[in-house]
């Protein structure tokens, strides 16, 4: 019997930007994010005879990076079978955000059960862990934290127990003809920074503060602790010693000064970046249609969506 789960994308609002063990996918740091509700993932995973297969939104795709993963799976857990991992992205490319945190939790909560395992959400997002680390926090609902750990036992991510409140995220798409830098590529540079020992510091602050202002629904709190993070997680890459570099675009600029500009009008909106040019604008459900016709008018071209507080990973 073929297994399906399906899992949510997530936004860190204190970010993973630093690696202590390569291997195992030991941050840094800890982080905190926001699970999305309009972009998942559904990856069902079925048995075969031959080897491990990959079919991403109905093709054939390349396996090497899932096969190297399922193999790290079979490590851990023992050996299993090949598998055939049919996915559907629903993480449109159009909308800019990055689906290797809500594939790796789904095909890591669909493989182990097709293979028997019973394991809990927070056994699940360790594994996960090694595929991707951002996917360790997509197991939860609305908001989770990634404890940074000392080994691979105590890096693991759970839920963060939070009040509901009327938090949206304006999703703005820009040109992504900026060159790609993997995240792993950022992060090694990242690290080079002379300011890097100040952001381990300032996060540890940060992640912190951010937990009261999400018990108090702060929203205004939460964006300009999430805004302060990203740009800080930024300027390690523009400041490192070793291929400085940077995501932001002209239009991430352009988007981060209209962001500025709605907050000096009284609109709620902090932006966060994540491994690429797109913004993510911090709001509420009642500012965010406000944003979106402010972006929409500026920059015509940018694809925008807005989203909302998602749910765990289901299993059909
Ligand atoms: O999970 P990775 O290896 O793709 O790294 C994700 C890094 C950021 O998205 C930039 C930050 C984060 O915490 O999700």
């Amino acid at each position: 019997m073929p297994t399906t789960a399906t899992a949510h994308t997530n936004i860190a609002f204190i970010k993973y930007w630093g690696k202590k063990d390569a291997r195992l996918n030991l941050p840094t740091t800890s982080s905190l994010s926001l699970t999305l509700s309009q972009f998942y993932t559904t990856t069902t995973v079925t048995q075969n005879t031959d080897k491990d297969q990959l079919i991403l939104n109905g093709e054939l795709a390349d396996p090497t990076r899932i096969h190297h993963f399922l193999n790290t799976l079979r490590d851990i857990l023992g050996d299993f079978p090949a598998v055939t991992v049919t996915s559907e992205n629903h993480v449109p490319t159009s909308a800019g955000l990055a689906s290797s945190a809500s594939s790796f939790a789904a095909l890591t909560g669909a493989v182990t059960r097709e293979m028997g395992f019973d394991l809990s959400n927070q056994s699940l997002s360790r594994l996960a862990r090694r595929g991707s680390g951002s996917a360790s926090r997509s197991f939860y609902s609305h908001f989770a934290v990634w404890h940074a750990g000392m080994d691979d036992t105590s890096s693991f991510a759970e839920s963060l127990n939070a009040p509901d409140m009327p938090i949206a995220l304006v999703v703005a798409e820009v040109s992504t003809a900026a060159k790609k830098v993997s995240s792993s590529d950022g992060m090694q540079r990242a690290i080079t920074s002379p300011n890097y020992s100040d952001w381990l510091n300032s996060s540890a602050t940060q992640f912190v503060d951010m937990q009261s202002a999400i018990q108090q629904s702060d929203i205004e709190k939460i964006g300009a602790l999430a805004e302060e993070n990203a740009l800080a997680m930024h300027a390690l890459n523009l400041t490192a010693r070793h291929k400085p570099f940077t995501y932001f675009t002209r239009e991430t600029q352009q988007i981060l000064a209209l962001v500025s500009d709605l907050r000096r009008q009284g609109i709620l909106a902090f932006a966060t970046m994540d491994a690429g040019p797109n913004v993510k604008i911090i709001t509420t459900l009642n500012d965010a249609p406000e944003i979106v016709a402010t972006l929409q008018s500026a920059l015509p071209q940018i694809h925008l969506e807005i989203a909302t507080s998602g749910s765990g990973i289901v299993y059909d």
